[in-house]
């Protein structure tokens, strides 16, 4: 099994009040020291829209963290490649939607510019020896547009695989999708993709979110996002609760008999690290159990 956290992304970024850029980093660096193996640490996009994320450079340049720990970043652009390449980074993470109205509010973009500025971001990544991952929004349902047709989440992987990325993240944006959904989406993806390049980002609103994963595994999804405390949300989706708790995720998983190499209770040690400073309890129910 392999986990992607995305806290100190897709957590941080919901976060109203600026979290000092050295918390950050002592937050990433407990994360990696719990056994999670791929982090994505932060975005380069405009400041303007995610100001909490604005000390990205700032925040790459004070992680120490083991060399086996890969990093990734969010950019939205042309840009935001840039400003990657210019901080080390290897892997970066481009991100689209399924729907319109999702692509427009969050990238000021449609579907279709999205993907032909990505064909020369993906390009550039490539060329400079990085990898890159897509993820794609509102796969299951819009918060704008309600159901989504899978032909269009089919459509867009494609395209994202054709263009050189090696795993597409299929995101429940908003957190309402359930097993049938997940069943039906993802089963039609996998006529056109293998399982091994597709993993699933599913937030937690409504609680579904590890039926889902369990609907994920028997479809052979191998690859999940969570985030550690099951922080998270995305600003330009109305109604997104957090992520899918790591923790939550990781004690499913190992008790499922799926292996993940993540250090429970050291994983719980970073989560509440943040939950300290943001001077909040996090809403993971399996960190409410540990060491408590
Ligand atoms: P725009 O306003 O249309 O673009 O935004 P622009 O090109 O006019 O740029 C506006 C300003 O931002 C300019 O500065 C640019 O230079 C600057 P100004 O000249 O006004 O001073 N700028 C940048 N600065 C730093 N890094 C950059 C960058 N690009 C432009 N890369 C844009 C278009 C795409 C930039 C904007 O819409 C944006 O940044 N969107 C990102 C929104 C975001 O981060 N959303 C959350 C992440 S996605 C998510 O959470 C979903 C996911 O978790 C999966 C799921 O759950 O479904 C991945
Ligand atoms: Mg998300």
């Amino acid at each position: 099994m392999r986990i992607v956290e995305v806290g100190p992304r897709d957590g941080l970024q919901n976060e109203a009040d600026l979290v000092p850029t050295e918390v950050k980093i002592g937050y990433v660096e407990r994360l990696a020291a719990a056994g999670l193996k791929q982090i994505e640490v932060t975005s380069f996009v405009s400041p303007k829209w995610v100001p909490q994320l604005a000390d990205a450079a700032e925040v790459l340049a004070g992680l120490k963290l083991p060399d086996d720990v890969v990093v990734s970043v969010l950019v939205p652009n042309q840009k935001g490649l840039e400003l990657a390449l210019k901080a080390g980074v290897k892997r970066v993470a481009v991100f689209t939607a399924a729907s319109e109205t999702f692509a427009r509010k969050n990238l000021n973009r449609s579907i279709a510019e999205t993907l032909a500025d990505y064909r020369g971001v993906v390009r550039a990544a490539l060329d400079a020896g990085l990898s890159v991952r897509g993820y794609v929004s509102t796969c299951f349902v819009c918060p704008f547009e309600g159901p989504v047709a899978p032909e269009a989440v089919v459509q867009v992987t494609a395209d994202l695989l054709e263009m050189g990325v090696d795993e597409v993240s299929l995101g429940d944006t908003i957190g309402v999708a359930v097993p049938p959904q997940i069943r039906t989406t993802v089963g039609a993806v996998l006529k056109a993709a293998p399982a091994e390049r597709l993993a699933l980002h599913l937030h937690d609103t409504w609680a579904t979110a590890l039926a889902n994963v369990w609907a994920g595994l028997e479809l052979g999804i191998t690859c999940y996002d969570s985030s550690a405390g099951g922080l998270g949300g995305c600003p330009y989706a109305p109604g997104a609760a957090g992520n899918l708790a790591t923790e939550d995720l990781v004690n499913f998983l190992e008790r499922s008999g799926y292996p993940t190499g993540v250090d429970l209770a050291r994983l719980a040690e970073a989560s509440r690290y943040l939950a300290g400073h943001l001077g909040r309890t996090l809403p993971s129910r399996v960190l409410g159990r540990i060491g408590a």
